[in-house]
């Protein structure tokens, strides 16, 4: 698949490692310009380029910047994409570490994808929001393998969702379907799924166990 990764970073440069591993067309950007990407791209085989191009023609897009970033991302970012692209969103929102106060998150109760859905003008699949990055190299294994880690998916476009979890069995590793963008609160930092290292059924009771509040960490 043609797949536009916007963001080389922890969790970018790996999806970058493994997709280019398993034969995907990638082509990947970051904020300084594809000119500092070149031994990301002499490593990986993917192309580097610039941010406004990384959608061009791409049947899924990766979206995995800090979520104080997002608003710069260029408008119009996947318009340029294959029609019914999956865009997936990693992010996560660490209002004291990080992002600062996003009043749309804090006071409208919006989630943190809805929110990023709504600054870029495409809905998103939330996906591998709570995974760590190393485990993208080091923890895929195949599928029925007992110790495969299950990621948790959530998003309105059931196409896109189903596009992105085929691509996420590829990866190496089982899927569980939190529901829409609405729901996907159940998977976002404090909760117990977020960074949850297990299988499919752990997966499952952790998003069901999920607090609706957002906890005191994550709040600014
Ligand atoms: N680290 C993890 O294990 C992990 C796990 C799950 C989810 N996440 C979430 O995934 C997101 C990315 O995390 P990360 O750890 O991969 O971040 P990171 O290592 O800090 O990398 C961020 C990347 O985004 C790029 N970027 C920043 N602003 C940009 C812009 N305006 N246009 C294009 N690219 C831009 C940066 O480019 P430059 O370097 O050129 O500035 C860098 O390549 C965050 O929301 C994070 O919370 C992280």
């Amino acid at each position: 698949m043609k797949i536009g990764i916007i963001g080389a970073g922890n969790i970018g440069g790996n999806l970058t490692r493994r997709l280019t591993a398993l034969g995907h067309d990638v082509s990947v950007a970051n904020s300084r310009g594809p000119g500092t990407l070149s031994a990301l791209a002499e490593e990986t085989g993917a192309t580097p380029v610039k941010v406004e191009d990384a959608a061009r023609d791409a049947e899924v897009v990766v979206v995995t910047v800090p979520l104080k970033a997002v608003p710069n991302l260029p408008h119009g970012l996947v318009d340029q994409a294959a029609e019914g692209v999956a865009v997936i969103d990693t992010g996560n929102y660490y209002p004291q570490q990080r992002d600062g106060r996003i009043a749309a998150i804090e006071d409208e109760g919006l989630t943190e994808s809805g929110w990023t859905a709504r600054q870029i003008g495409h809905t998103v699949v939330k996906a591998f929001n709570g995974t760590y990055a190393q485990d993208i190299l080091d923890r895929h294994r195949p599928a029925g393998a007992p110790d495969r880690l299950a990621l948790p998916v959530a998003g309105d476009d059931e196409a896109a969702k189903r596009v992105v979890r085929e691509l996420i069995d590829e990866l190496g590793f089982d899927t569980v379907d939190t529901g829409g963008l609405d729901d996907s609160w159940r998977q976002q930092p404090g909760t117990p799924v977020y960074g949850l290292q297990k299988g499919v059924d752990e997966v499952t009771k952790a998003l069901a166990e999920a607090p609706r509040e957002r906890s005191a960490d994550f709040r600014a």
